[in-house]
């Protein structure tokens, strides 16, 4: 596996497989890899030619500094992960590198990024989207893999590429979850044993809650799941919204839409989780759209 830190050598590196037509697939992640990341890492090894994976911990998608200053940074670490699973090039820039001058690029999501992550985190998306674009713009994948975990940005994403016309094929992958059902999440590296085992009550609360569906109201349905986890001490819901899947804004009514999703963000302590639960989802592919 290739270990690059710099634009020009890592488009140096990929233009010969361009050039013969071979697929490339990137999988960006701000690293502390997990199973959750290593499941859209071995996905991307199996369908294209060449992976490229980012481990870059993004400044501008962070509205918290202290948020991205405890961030988790194990490069080596991650580097040693990839490769034992076939990486082609691990690509590891340095903020500099990807940010030598301030991006000023702002965009525009319409009501995609009003609600729940955008309302909470102001800014955060237009981070994502800035460092996601430059991504594409360096390695020009076929593919790119993001997590359904972050069911927004997967969401912005898809929107971001289709604003500005980039050729390349979005592809979500299935939350992974620890033994007790908690998503995987490089902030869980910084939960303690005891907080672990509350926050595991985040995903048994929104299985709980897909009984709900049909037969109680969605009004009782966010109560249901926000009492359920606000009564653990150490847990605090800072929203849980059920919305319609493709456009993220909330629903009233269960027959409102084929595609009904449950967001959550909870705080564990000072760290904060997100999870989702796909509460209908019909004739909607969470894959390739
Ligand atoms: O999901 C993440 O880890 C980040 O938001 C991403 C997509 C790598 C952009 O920094």
């Amino acid at each position: 596996m290739e270990i690059i830190r710099s634009i020009t050598a890592l488009d140096r590196f990929l233009q010969p497989f361009r050039d013969e037509g071979k697929s490339i697939g990137l999988v960006p992640t701000m690293g502390s890899l997990h199973e959750g990341h290593m499941a859209l890492v071995k996905q991307c090894v199996g369908e294209n030619d060449v992976s490229v994976v980012s481990v870059f911990v993004n400044p501008t998608q962070f509205n918290d500094k202290e948020d991205f200053r405890l961030y988790p940074r194990n490069s080596e670490a991650d580097c040693a992960l990839l490769e034992s699973v076939g990486v082609t090039v691990a690509f590891v820039p340095s903020v500099e590198e990807m940010y030598p001058e301030p991006d000023t690029r702002v965009f525009d999501f319409g009501m995609l990024d009003k609600v729940m992550e955008g309302r909470f985190r102001p800014g955060h998306f237009n981070g994502v989207a800035q460092i996601v674009s430059k991504l594409f713009y360096i390695v020009k994948p076929t593919k790119a893999y993001f997590g359904e975990k972050d069911f927004q940005q997967l969401a912005i994403v898809r929107e971001m590429v289709k604003q500005l016309d980039i050729p390349v094929e979005i592809v979500g992958v299935p939350i992974v979850r620890e033994a007790s059902g908690l998503a995987m999440s490089s902030r869980n590296l910084r939960l303690s044993e005891e907080q672990r085992q509350k926050a595991a009550e985040i995903y048994r609360s929104l299985l709980l809650s897909a009984d709900f569906v049909g037969e109680k109201s969605i009004r009782e349905t966010i109560d249901f799941v926000t009492n359920r986890i606000n009564q653990i001490d150490g847990l605090r819901v800072e929203y849980f919204d059920i919305v319609n899947g493709a456009t993220l804004q909330p629903v009233s009514d269960w027959n409102e839409s084929t595609y009904i999703v449950g967001c959550i963000a909870v705080f564990c302590g000072d760290v904060r989780l997100i999870d989702n639960i796909s509460y209908k989802n019909l004739g909607k592919s969470n894959d390739v759209h």
